[in-house]
This record gives C-alpha cells, sequence and structure tokens, in this order.
C-alpha cells in the first residue's frame, strides 16, 4: 500500500540504529509527539533508479517537487519534495554524479541496477526499502568504493533505505532552540558531528542543523563482518521568512557538511 511507504522507512531505520532508537526514545520521554522534518534518501544518477524514479513514489502520495540543489564538492545533486500537510516529513532524495568519478564508481553502479529485480525497478515504493540485492557484498569493493566517495561506499554496502530522519526542532515543546537539544544529547553521551561546529546553517540562512554521529554497525562481506556506520540523527529549527512561512528548503553548504556524519573518520574533506 503507497501510504505505508514512510512508516516502514521509519521502522526500518528505527530499528536498525541502535543510536537512533535511543535518541528518538529520550525524545519521546520528553515530548507529546516527535515530528519528523525531513528523511533523506540516496541514489545514483542511472536512468532505472535515479532521484525521479525514487521520487515518483512521493508524488503519488500527493508531495509535490520543490527545490534542487547542487553539492559540487560531494559531486552529488539533490531536490526536496514536500506536502501541504506539515506534519509530513519532506522529503530530500540525492543521487550522485557518477560519470564524475575513477570509471569504478559507474561500473559497480551499472552492476547494482542489473542486480536488481524487475519487480523493485517497476515500482519505486518497493525499490525505496530493498534494501541491498546485489548479494554477496565484496569488502575490497566497498574500500575501492570508499576511496572514492563515502556515499557510493555506503549506498553499496546499505542500499535502498532511509539514510536518515530529522526531528523537526519548530514541534518540540520542551525546546527553545537547537543549543538546548544539542546540550541535551551531548548530556546522554551522544557524539554530535562538529565537522564545521555543532551547528550547521543559521537564523539567517532560515535553517540550522545538527546531528549525531552515525553508529557502525555490522555489515556481511564475502570477506567476514565489518563494522561500517550506518546513519545518523539529525536535527533541523527553521525560520520564519518575510512573509511569515517558515523556511522549507535546504542549505546546500550545510548539507555537505551533515554528509560528513556518515564518514567512517577516514578523510576530512
Ligand atoms: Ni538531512
Amino acid at each position: 500500500m503507497a501510504d505505508s511507504l514512510i512508516p516502514t522507512l521509519w521502522q526500518q531505520y528505527y530499528q536498525s540504529n541502535p543510536g537512533v532508537k535511543q535518541v528518538y526514545d529520550l525524545f519521546v520521554e520528553r515530548e507529546a509527539k516527535v515530528v519528523n522534518d525531513h528523511i533523506a534518501l540516496r541514489t545514483f544518477d542511472l536512468d532505472p533508479i535515479n532521484i525521479e524514479v525514487l521520487a515518483q513514489a512521493f508524488l503519488e502520495l500527493g508531495y509535490q517537487e520543490a527545490q534542487t540543489y547542487e553539492f559540487p564538492i560531494k559531486k552529488l545533486i539533490a531536490k526536496h519534495y514536500e506536502h501541504e500537510d506539515d506534519t509530513k516529513p519532506k522529503i530530500f532524495i540525492s543521487q550522485l554524479l557518477t560519470q564524475q568519478f575513477l570509471p569504478i564508481v559507474l561500473d559497480i553502479a551499472k552492476k547494482i541496477v542489473a542486480a536488481i529485480p524487475d519487480e523493485l525497478l517497476e515500482d519505486p515504493k518497493k525499490l525505496l526499502i530493498s534494501g541491498v540485492s546485489w548479494h554477496p557484498l565484496k569488502y575490497a569493493i566497498y574500500q575501492e568504493l570508499l576511496e572514492q566517495s563515502e556515499y557510493a561506499a555506503w549506498l553499496y554496502a546499505f542500499g535502498f533505505r532511509a539514510n536518515h530522519f530529522t526531528v523537526s526542532i519548530n514541534h518540540l515543546k520542551t525546546f527553545d532552540n537547537i543549543l538546548e537539544v544539542n546540550a541535551y544529547l551531548k548530556d546522554k553521551g551522544f557524539k554530535l558531528n562538529d565537522f564545521g561546529g555543532e551547528v550547521k546553517g543559521s537564523a539567517e540562512e532560515l535553517l540550522e542543523q545538527s546531528s549525531i554521529m552515525a553508529l557502525p554497525v555490522s555489515v556481511e562481506f564475502e570477506e567476514g563482518s565489518f563494522d561500517i556506520p550506518l546513519s545518523y540523527y539529525e536535527f533541523a529549527l527553521r525560520y520564519p521568512m518575510e512573509n511569515g512561512k517558515l523556511y522549507s528548503g535546504f542549505v546546500a553548504a550545510s548539507a555537505d557538511k551533515l554528509f560528513q556524519s556518515t564518514d567512517v573518520g577516514k578523510k576530512a574533506e
């Protein structure tokens, strides 16, 4: 059923991320309701699986395309989709520009597409929650991709699923600003992504965001099990525009730093 897509993405995300579950539960202790600001999804730029294909699942749910973004450092483009009901999360879909890397990235992306069953390629709602259908995973390939792009390596290891959800601080009743959220998390022992500062963006940019670092999960490769960071949890506070409505876009410079939250700690660029 079409409208089970977002709840299913949430269940996958919540259940497979020990850190996310702990953080979500900490907020539920204080808040009657935790509303998500957005969900981030990742893919490659190949026609059968690109942003436009994945977006169909959300257009069917009444979402509309809003804005396009470019991330020249990470070599990505992204679009965001939103719903007129502002308690429904915005959908942020990015795609890796595979041809801007060494040929291995495009080569593996093509192999991934070839391995995805037609049944999933024909139905973006199923594809979006299908994880990895290109088993067995090879750690040597993961490492080769990692040399090129952390994003490509993440997609190879984890496939189609939510990369992260983001709590809407605007909808929290017991926190007044992002610093209080950050302090609460640090007090409970979580490490925030401090690449470029703990708070990304600013009131002037109408969007402030922070995130915890992704905690590693064990992934089965042909060569054995390895721990890899899966997903982080993000927090967003939006400010009103001159017309009084909350800003609904994203700030490319901040997102570039947030993409760092799943970094395996190899290099800071
Ligand atoms: Ni995000």
